[in-house]
């Protein structure tokens, strides 16, 4: 038989389900467009070569990848920032920079299946192409704060937490660490995934010695900048996060953003500043993440420097659950037109499709059922009001409009009744 099972790690979206999801990508789309920010998509399927990244990224090895029926391997896109990198190389002569643009696609991954990641998600996009200063952080963390408060999040429930690249960069070279510092910071990042032991076996694989290890893993305790700048020196990307921490602050920001040395993220072209949206609990993997870094880093051929993020639609529906702020979402129709036996379907079709045709949203109930079935059916799907076409009423020209929540009915003419709906 058939299995009825939808694939392993990917969803069916029942009508409730995906009003909640539409609920949210309302709320990415409408804080997306308020900063400014145009929408663009691609096709799900890319080469498969567009994800083929040496330097050890989980996101190659978790391709669903295939041959074509013409032997071309291609790939269910895992993420879309090397999509976007290659349409920004299409038209780079034409593009006007900065770019502000935003997607909302559907993407694949070959997961290992833990609370908070699935086999296909959809990942609100928000990227900023062309333009190197700070502004392009503070406005694309700005946005992002501006969605998670238009969910009925607090900085009591999430914090973005902040880091750059660079400064871990300078404690391996303070460390004298001769290894690939990316191999070295992908492992980093497994922080939160793995027992402190395996971490360490990890390290020692990348080559590093133990008094290093000791020493890294004292630096990753650091809560501070101050700490770190006492090790390091006033370095250049401990001076870039000061001062991006203390401009977020200056606009209201400052509890959102917290400075976290251990954020890296798992991906390879990121270069610069990196941040991660995380519960508070730390109970759930992380909400967000995104990161400055450079489109050529992304073999897109031109040179830009971008900063961006993803905010997938798993985690965050899990942890609006757990705080309950998930919103009510019913059904809503104005009006349910309720023949009361097929003389009168005739009818009821039209007068449905005059209403339709003022604009509003009309269900018309073929099936047969009784009044009171019919009436019951009608609260159900949400409707405000029930319009009942009834023999005698209908010889007469008239028709009965119910109110669903006050319970109380009135007689109006057809003409009158589509004239001013209600
Ligand atoms: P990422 O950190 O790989 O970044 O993913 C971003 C977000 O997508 C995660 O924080 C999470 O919310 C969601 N996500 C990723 N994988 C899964 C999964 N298997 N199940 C559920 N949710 C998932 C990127 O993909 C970058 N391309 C983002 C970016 C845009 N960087 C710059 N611009």
């Amino acid at each position: 038989m058939t299995d009825l099972q939808p694939v392993r790690g990917t969803r069916d979206f029942y009508p409730e389900e995906l009003r909640l999801r539409n609920w949210l990508f309302g709320i990415w789309r409408e804080t997306a467009l308020r900063f400014g920010f145009e929408e663009y998509d691609t096709c799900v399927l890319e080469s498969e070569a567009l994800y083929i990244r040496k330097a050890g990224d989980e996101i190659t090895e978790q391709l669903y990848s295939f041959a074509d029926k013409g032997g071309r391997r291609l790939a269910l896109r895992p993420e879309l920032t090397p999509s976007l990198a290659r349409m920004i190389y299409q038209r780079a002569r034409q593009l006007r920079f900065p770019l502000k643009w935003f997607a909302i696609p559907q993407c694949f991954r070959y997961e290992r299946m833990t609370r908070g990641r699935k086999r296909e998600h959809f990942q609100w996009n928000m990227d900023i192409v062309g333009q190197a200063g700070q502004i392009a952080e503070i406005e694309l963390l700005s946005a992002l704060v501006t969605g998670l408060e238009a969910m009925g999040l607090t900085s009591a429930h999430v914090r973005i937490h902040l880091s750059d690249r660079r400064l871990l960069d300078a404690v391996l070279d303070h460390l004298d660490v001769t290894a690939d510092h990316l191999r070295v910071m992908i492992v980093i990042d497994k922080r939160d995934k793995v027992t402190p032991e395996t971490l360490d076996a990890l390290l020692v694989e990348q080559g590093l010695a133990p008094a290093q290890i000791a020493r890294l893993n004292a630096i990753m305790r650091m809560a501070t900048l101050a700490e770190i700048k006492a090790e390091l020196g006033a370095v250049p990307a401990a001076v870039d996060l000061e001062n991006l921490l203390g401009s977020l602050a200056r606009m209201g920001y400052g509890d959102w953003v917290h400075f976290d040395i251990t954020v890296v993220r798992g991906l390879s072209y990121y270069t610069g500043t990196v941040f991660e949206v995380r519960d508070r609990g730390a109970k759930l993997r992380a909400i967000a993440g995104g990161a400055r870094y450079l489109s050529q880093d992304l073999d897109a051929g031109v040179q830009y420097p971008a900063v961006g993020f993803g905010f997938g639609d798993v985690v965050i529906l899990e942890l609006l659950a757990d705080l309950k702020l998930l919103p009510a979402l019913e059904r809503q129709i104005d009006f349910a037109v309720i023949p009361f036996s097929p003389a009168e379907h005739a009818k009821a079709l039209e007068i449905g499709q005059a209403l339709r045709r003022a604009g509003l949203r009309v269900d018309g109930d073929f099936s047969g059922s009784n009044l009171k079935r019919a009436l019951q059916r009608a609260s159900e799907i949400g409707a405000a009001r029930a319009v009942l076409l009834m023999p005698e009423e209908l010889a007469r020209g008239e028709l009965v409009v119910r109110d669903m929540a006050a319970r109380s009915e009135r007689r109006a003419t057809i003409a009158a009744f589509l004239a001013e709906p209600r």
